[in-house]
C-alpha cells in the first residue's frame, strides 16, 4: 500500500470530481457520504493515521486536515449552487396567461343608500350636518321636549357611560338641537348618522343602526311643505310610482306629528300596500324656545327615518344583520 501522504491527493481529486459531477442534491449527498461520511474513503484515511510512527503523524495529519477543509468548502459551494438550481422554476413562464385580478371593492349598501338620500336632498337646497354619537341627556331628550320620566324615553333606552352623564344617542334628532343652538334660521339640514338602542339583534333590529334626520326652519313653513318634500325624496329613492300618506302620531318634539307610510311596487312585492317608513311633524314651539328661536316668528318641520329600512326595501334584504357581517359574498351583490 502506498504511503498515506501519497494517497491524499488522488483521493481528494476524485472526491472533488464527484462533487462537481453531482447533478442534484441527492447525488451530492451520496458523494459526501462516500468520501466524508463516517465510513467514507477520506475518513478511512484519517483512521490510518493511528498506525503511523509518532514522528510522521504531525505532517501527515496536517496534510489530511488541509485536504478535508478544501473538500468541505467545495461541497458547501456545490450544495449552494444545486439548491439555487432546485429553487428555480422548472418550466418556462407563460407570459400570455391572463393576470390574476384582485376584485374591486364596492361601497357598502348602507353607504350607497345614504349617498342617494343625501343627493336628492341636496337638489332641493339641504346641507349635511353632523353631531356627536356620544351625547348628553339634554340634547338627546330634554331639549327635544322629552323630560326625565317621560314615557317616550322608555322606548329609546340606550347605553350610558359610567357615571351616567353621557349616553349613546338614540336618534339623530339631537343634532337638530345642536345645529339650532349654533345658527340662526333659516335652517335646511339633513343628518345621516349612526344611532344606538338597547335592543337585542333580530331580523329587523340591531343595537346600532343608521338614521337620517331632516330639519327645515323658516317663516311660514307648512305641513304642505313637509309633505311635498318627503314625496319628492321618496319618489327619487323608491321610484316615480311611489305614493306617500301621513298618519297622525305622537312625538314630543313635533306638533302635529305624523308617521309616514309609502306605497310602491317595492311594497307590493313585500305583500303590503303601505309600509311605515318615517316619523315627522311640525317643530314643537317648546323646542324653538329651548334653542332661543322665537316661536311666534319661526316655523319648521322635521323628520327622521332609518337607513337600514330604506336599503332593505330597495334591495329586498330580509335580515338587518346581514349589513354588519361583512361577508363579501353578500356585499358584492349591490
Ligand atoms: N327620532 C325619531 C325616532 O328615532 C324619528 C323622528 C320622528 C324624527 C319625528 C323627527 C320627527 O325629526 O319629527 O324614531
Amino acid at each position: 500500500m502506498a504511503g498515506i501522504l501519497e494517497q491524499i491527493e488522488p483521493l481528494k481529486q476524485s472526491a472533488l470530481e464527484e462533487f462537481r459531477a453531482a447533478a442534484g442534491l441527492a447525488e451530492l449527498e451520496s458523494a459526501r457520504v462516500t468520501h466524508l461520511g463516517a465510513n467514507g474513503k477520506f475518513t478511512a484515511l484519517m483512521k490510518q493515521l493511528g498506525t503511523l510512527p509518532k514522528e510522521e503523524k504531525p505532517a501527515v495529519g496536517k496534510a489530511i486536515n488541509l485536504a478535508k477543509i478544501e473538500l468541505e468548502s467545495a461541497l458547501a459551494e456545490r450544495r449552494a449552487d444545486l439548491e439555487l438550481k432546485a429553487a428555480m422554476p422548472t418550466e418556462a413562464t407563460d407570459f400570455t396567461l391572463p393576470g390574476r385580478r384582485r376584485s374591486l371593492g364596492k361601497l357598502h349598501p348602507l353607504t350607497q343608500a345614504t349617498e342617494d338620500i343625501v343627493r336628492s336632498f341636496r337638489k332641493i337646497g339641504f346641507v349635511v350636518a353632523d353631531g356627536p354619537e356620544i351625547e348628553d341627556e339634554y340634547h338627546c331628550f330634554d331639549a327635544l321636549n322629552t323630560p326625565a320620566g317621560h314615557p317616550a324615553r322608555d322606548t329609546q333606552d340606550t347605553f350610558y357611560t359610567a357615571g351616567g352623564s353621557r349616553l349613546l344617542r338614540t336618534h339623530t334628532s339631537s343634532v337638530q338641537i345642536r345645529v339650532m343652538e349654533k345658527q340662526q334660521p333659516p335652517v335646511r339640514i339633513i343628518v345621516p348618522g349612526r344611532v344606538y338602542r338597547r335592543d337585542n339583534a333580530d331580523a329587523t333590529h340591531n343595537p346600532t343602526f343608521h338614521q337620517v334626520e331632516g330639519l327645515y326652519v323658516d317663516r311660514n313653513v307648512t305641513v304642505g311643505d313637509l309633505k311635498g318634500t318627503v314625496e319628492f325624496v321618496f319618489k327619487e329613492l323608491m321610484g316615480s310610482e311611489t305614493r306617500i300618506r301621513f298618519r297622525p302620531h305622537y312625538f314630543s318634539y313635533t306638533e302635529p306629528s305624523f308617521e309616514i307610510d309609502f306605497s310602491s311596487p317595492l311594497t307590493r312585492k313585500m305583500g303590503k300596500e303601505w309600509l311605515e317608513i318615517a316619523g315627522c311633524g311640525m317643530v314643537h314651539p317648546q323646542v324653538f324656545e329651548n334653542v332661543g328661536y322665537d316661536p311666534a316668528v319661526w316655523t319648521g318641520w322635521a323628520f327622521g327615518f332609518g337607513i337600514e329600512r330604506i336599503a332593505m326595501i330597495r334591495y329586498g334584504i330580509n335580515d338587518i344583520r346581514l349589513f354588519y357581517e361583512n361577508d363579501a359574498r353578500f356585499l358584492k351583490q349591490f
